[in-house]
């Protein structure tokens, strides 16, 4: 397995211990190599700190965080997060954000403006590489986020609603680009999402979240053929993709209930 998440939980506390708060309860998962998993579940079931978690950027109060068989304890150069809200510097371009991760990692410059170009064209932006931040949309944000991932060419994606500002119809369309992206070049991804919808088209694997402390309350494997993009709208009107919707919806109310 690629990633083991083995009997994790989560509490934030302040620096002096006044405030706890049992953010995760007891989770373990274990993730294939190449598999699309989509973490699914109400607001502040812990989600991101799972995210978090398996990316390296939180310790976890109990249990530990297997990559490859090594135990996770930091960021790692394989590894990339699309973050919730964005996390992009306002003082750098977007071709400035896209660098930066390859900056860090020691990329020589004329090579890492080559690698930020390309990445920032595979999302469309290539005609914004100038504008910072402040000058663009939420949508054209979150998608610097997502070329900033995948400019450093990592094997580990960990995406955190990356197209929940996306209006419907562009979300859509970032679907279907990002299954596309995979087709190419395949990695192991985690993608945290509200939308049933899209947890469904995209994945092969719906982890649902639930409670507070947060733990996994249902494990579906999502059986639909792929490529999937080619034929999207077959897709998402067959019975079985119907099917799949439905019996998550009803767990779901039945989370919220
Ligand atoms: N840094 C923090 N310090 C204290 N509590 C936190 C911190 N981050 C998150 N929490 C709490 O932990 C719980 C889980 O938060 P988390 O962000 O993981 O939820 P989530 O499932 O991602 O929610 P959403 O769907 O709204 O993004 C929430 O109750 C939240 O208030
Ligand atoms: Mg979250």
């Amino acid at each position: 397995m690629a990633i083991e998440i083995n009997a994790i939980s989560h509490r934030y506390e302040n620096q002096d211990g006044s405030r706890v708060f049992q953010a995760l309860g007891e989770v373990s998962l274990s993730i294939a190599a190449g598999s699309f998993v989509c973490l699914l579940g109400p607001s502040g079931c812990g989600k991101t700190t799972l995210l978090r978690i398996a990316n390296g950027l939180v310790r976890p109060s109990h249990g530990e965080v297997r990559i490859d068989g090594v135990r996770v304890d930091g960021p790692a150069a394989n590894r990339a997060m699309v973050f919730q809200e964005f996390n992009l510097l306002p003082w750098r371009t977007a071709l400035g954000n896209v660098e930066f991760p390859l900056e860090l990692q020691g990329v020589a410059k004329a090579r890492r403006a080559d690698l930020a170009q390309r990445a920032l064209a595979q999302v469309g932006l290539e005609r914004f590489a100038d504008f910072y931040p402040h000058k663009l949309s939420g949508g054209m944000k979150q998608r610097v986020g997502l070329a900033r991932a995948f400019g450093v060419a990592p094997t580990y994606l960990f995406m955190d609603e990356p197209f929940g500002a996306l209006d419907p119809q562009i979300r859509e369309l970032m679907q279907i680009d990002l299954l596309k992206l995979l087709e190419t070049d395949m990695k192991t991804v985690l993608f945290v999402t509200h939308s049933v919808d899209e947890a469904v088209f995209l994945a092969d694997r719906v982890i649902m979240f639930g409670g507070s402390p947060g733990q996994v309350i249902a494990d579906i494997d999502i059986d639909l053929p792929r490529p999937r993009w080619q034929d999207d709208e077959a897709i998402k009107t067959s019975p079985r993709f119907t099917e799949y919707r439905n019996d998550i919806w009803r767990r779901l109310k039945r989370q919220l209930a």
